[in-house]
């Protein structure tokens, strides 16, 4: 399938001030050099603050992880779990279209969303609510048919049960998931035929079902105040549990479709909610560090030598005055805030990427494990 970014796509993306401190977590499990690999995890939370995967979305977490943005579009447009054009305000419906579930009444599934959503997959119904796809075997053959709506599976699905279930959703409930036609898993129809010891003291719901509810996230954003952003390996814990009885509803975007195109604004609140303990510290104000027209005698510092530092950015250093390592290790906060502001395309990455830390040991003689490996030419 021919996979391409939307053709009108919003101007920015931020994540919120919750999920920048989850990202920023994901990133520290990684050695230095190797932030890259968490690209998978931060483009999925983008995608779940905003509903689908938009290109300053992309370009953005590229710029944390210090890719190039082709990169980081290779990664979204090869994955089909990334959701390229917008999704529903409520929720992106995807059907399992394979044997089992095809078998069992699929094909009358994609009917009802011909009929409620649109005629086409990954098209937006009149009212901007849903959207749908056919997917691949979700893996709950046995309950077959199924959908996945949001995080959840609805399983044992008949037409008629199904179009409730949109219908629910339209109305603001998040019904049940899990079996729809009284099983409790995926015991046979007929009821269990071994293990029976264990049928007395569970759970109203299984496994699945118990935790789904008791969440009651499913069609949600994620805004990061949800759960509790746990980055153990840091040695700090930032527990944003969400207030009580809030965040309970799935939250429809403000307002539908804003044009024709159906780019929504997604709600999903930069700070109200749940302040998590990891919250931004307030940004420093910006001034302009000390700049040389030209390098001292002996020529520029190699500013690539700094992690997050390219080719590219190292010629913009230049261009603002910046050559050596000592200019850079001096910098004081609002002097790091004008340079993040500066650095067009890069913004944001001095502080992220601790250029004034790396500096001070580059300035005094030292070395980091990234600059041995530029100055060995194992960086290209
Ligand atoms: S065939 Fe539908 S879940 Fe496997």
């Amino acid at each position: 399938m021919l996979r391409r970014l939307a053709p009108v796509q919003p101007d920015r993306f931020e994540f919120t001030p919750a999920n920048l401190a989850w990202a920023k977590g994901q990133i520290t499990k990684y050695p230095e050099g190797r932030q890259a690999s968490a690209i998978i995890p931060l483009l999925w939370r983008a995608q779940e603050q905003e509903g689908w995967l938009t290109k300053p979305a992309i370009e953005h977490v590229a710029d944390m992880l210090g890719m190039a943005h082709i990169r980081a579009l290779e990664v979204a447009t090869f994955y089909f779990m990334f959701q390229l054009q917008p999704v529903g305000t409520v929720a992106h419906v995807q059907i399992c279209g394979t044997t089992s579930c095809m078998i069992c009444g699929a094909g009358e599934l994609i009917e009802v969303c011909r009929e409620k959503i649109a005629a086409q997959p990954f098209t937006l119904s009149a009212d901007g609510k849903f959207s749908w796809e056919e997917v691949e075997c979700l893996g709950s053959c046995a309950n077959a048919p199924m959908v996945q709506i949001g995080k959840d599976y609805y399983e044992d699905l008949t037409a008629e049960r199904f179009a409730a279930i949109l219908d629910e959703l339209a109305a603001g409930k998040v019904p049940v998931p899990g079996p729809q036609n009284g099983r409790y898993s995926s015991e046979p129809l007929t009821g269990l035929t071994s293990l029976k010891e264990f049928e007395s003291g569970r759970t109203q719901y299984n496994a699945s079902v118990q935790r789904a509810v008791d969440l009651k996230d499913t069609v949600k954003r994620i805004d990061g105040t949800e759960v509790p952003i746990l980055t153990p390996w840091t040695g700090k814990a930032a527990p944003a549990t969400p207030a009580k009885g809030k965040a309970r509803e799935p939250k429809p975007a403000k307002g539908v479709a804003a044009d024709a195109t159906g780019v929504t604004v997604q709600e999903a609140p930069a700070t109200s909610k749940g302040k998590p303990a990891e919250a931004e510290p307030a940004p420093a104000r910006a001034k302009k560090p000390r700049a040389l027209k030209a390098p001292r005698k002996g020529g520029a510092d190699d500013l690539k030598q700094i992690k997050g530092v390219g080719p590219k950015l190292e010629a913009l250093l230049h261009s603002l005055g910046f050559f050596h390592f000592d200019q850079v290790a001096q910098w004081t906060a609002e002097e790091l805030a004008w340079v993040d502001d500066n650095i067009e395309g890069f913004k944001g990455r001095a502080s992220r990427d601790g250029w004034v830390e790396q500096a001070r040991l580059l300035a005094a003689g030292g070395e980091t494990e990234f600059s041995r490996r530029v100055r060995k030419g194992d960086v290209y």
